[in-house]
């Protein structure tokens, strides 16, 4: 099954680009099985911190400055320095997207949706509270963009110890907010990627609970990014992507 020569010096993040288009990439096996996203699962449960170029130790002695992301001596992205919400891209083709968010403690991420798409998500380190929900109604039903949700989950805390989560289009907890109960990064792996040409574009909603049905709340599109969301990005720091699979 290897997909390179000189398998003892496959990366982990190559590893993971490998099974992911092995498991995404259009004409490969029609579409991906539960038993393909746990095989995938298990590439995302063994990456540390730096097989994606981040020193997620505390020390902040990293050339920290407003117009740049903080950065250790030896060039990798100071992941507990971030000082806003900071979105790292590794790769990104038709069929899926890998990247990492990384949260200064306290960093909110407002509700979100995936729409038609699985993401698997695993967090590097530290830790993080998160809220999620899937639809039962439509989110185009006569509720004007929203719909019916259930909760799926509520305060539930994730951190580098847990394995890889995922969510799948209709179940999983499709729509979920986070909170940075410390400085935390999320690895994410999302197919297919969010675009707006193709319909699948990222969207916010507010939550509003039903006091007579509890566990579900209707969830309302927010008109815009909510004010106090501020993400910027930092450049990839680690191992380089042979893309080679893809031909
Ligand atoms: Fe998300």
């Amino acid at each position: 099954m290897a997909l390179h020569d000189e398998s003892t010096e496959i990366s982990r993040v190559q590893r993971l680009y490998d099974a992911s288009y092995r498991v995404f990439s259009s004409g490969k096996a029609g579409l991906p099985t539960l038993r393909h996203i746990r095989w995938l699962q298990e590439f995302l449960d063994v990456m540390e911190p730096s097989d994606v170029g981040i020193d997620a130790s505390s020390d902040d002695e990293g050339l920290s400055d407003a117009e740049s992301s903080p950065r250790s001596r030896n060039g990798l992205i100071l992941g507990k320095t971030v000082k806003q919400i900071t979105y790292i891209h590794i790769h990104e083709c038709e069929d899926f997207s890998i990247g990492i968010f990384c949260f200064p403690a306290g960093a909110k991420f407002p509700l979100h949706d995936h729409p038609n798409m699985v993401v698997l998500s695993k967090v590097l380190y530290g830790s993080v509270r998160s809220k999620s929900y899937d639809w039962v109604t439509s989110p185009c039903s006569s509720l004007k963009k929203g719909g019916l949700a259930k909760l799926v989950s509520d305060n539930r805390l994730i951190d580098a110890r847990c394995k890889a989560s995922v969510l799948f289009p209709r179940s999983g907890g499709n729509l979920h907010s986070f909170y940075a109960e410390t400085p935390c990064a999320i690895l994410d792996v999302l197919s297919p990627p969010y675009s707006e040409d193709m319909g699948r574009p990222s969207k916010y909603y507010s939550d509003i609970p039903i006091p007579n049905l509890p566990g579900y709340a209707v969830l309302k599109e927010t008109d815009h990014l909510p004010d106090d969301l501020t993400v910027r990005g930092a450049p990839y720091m680690g191992p380089e992507l042979s893309l080679k699979a893809m031909y």
